[in-house]
């Protein structure tokens, strides 16, 4: 089989990168998530002290950070200047910055090269998963899925995962961060034209994973 692309955007507590994942390993592709890179660029800028306020700073220093992804969907790995930070981009400071920092167009044009260039050297194939990358990343994939789910399923789903959290402060907050990113003036998410838009509400994440392996292999 040819090289598949396959973009996944769509909010934070879609279900994107358990779907995702799957995909890709059931498929035999490599898998990225953007995401963690802008969350690991973002570390960088707190360890750093740089003001997150201050888009003018943090664009001068955009290409400072050396962000490496693995992207084997069995074990994807992120460090920044070698270091694995997989756990410290998943605390909440980090989740409540990631917008600012991604909003600076000299960062997303960084990160979008890295993408770019992970994304044409996969030998079998990748699952990306982010915000933009139907739109702006890789408008060429093979396949563009937009995952969406309520509100209510997506807060849900992120306090399950962070065990226990308060879901009426996840929901405030989840709802926060979407409507950042999706006012942004560079590459805001959105659904590519030519996305198939998958509303999980209702779905297990089995069914999402079988429903979306069945687009791919329709496009090999
Ligand atoms: O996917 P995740 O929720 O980890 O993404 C964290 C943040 O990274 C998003 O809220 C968004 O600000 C940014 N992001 C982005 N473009 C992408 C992927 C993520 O701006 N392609």
């Amino acid at each position: 089989a040819k090289p598949v692309i396959v973009a996944i955007d769509g909010p934070a507590g879609t279900g994107k990168s358990s779907t995702s994942k799957a995909v890709a390993a059931q498929l035999g592709l490599s898998y990225l998530d953007t995401g963690a890179q802008y969350r690991a660029i973002t570390w960088w800028m707190v360890t750093n002290g740089i003001d997150i306020d201050d888009p003018t700073a943090i664009a001068a220093v955009a290409g400072k950070a050396e962000i490496v992804s693995g992207t084997d969907p069995a074990n994807p790995t992120i460090t920044v200047d070698g270091t694995d930070v997989a756990g410290p981009i998943r605390t909440q400071e980090v989740s409540s910055k990631v917008s600012a920092v991604s909003a600076v167009p000299e960062v997303r044009a960084r990160i979008t090269e890295l993408q770019r260039s992970l994304a044409t050297s996969a030998e079998h194939g990748i699952v990306v998963e982010g915000r933009d990358i139907g739109t702006t990343v890789l408008p060429d994939a093979d396949l563009k899925i937009f995952l969406t789910a309520s509100p209510e399923a997506r807060a849900a789903r992120r306090s399950g995962e962070l065990k226990g959290a308060d879901v009426h402060a996840t929901r405030e907050a989840l709802i926060k961060r979407d409507a950042a990113d999706s006012s942004r003036k560079t590459s805001p998410l959105a659904k590519a034209d030519d996305a198939v838009e998958v509303d999980t509400t209702d779905l297990t994440l089995a069914q999402v994973i079988e429903c979306v392996v069945t687009l791919v292999e329709e496009k090999r």
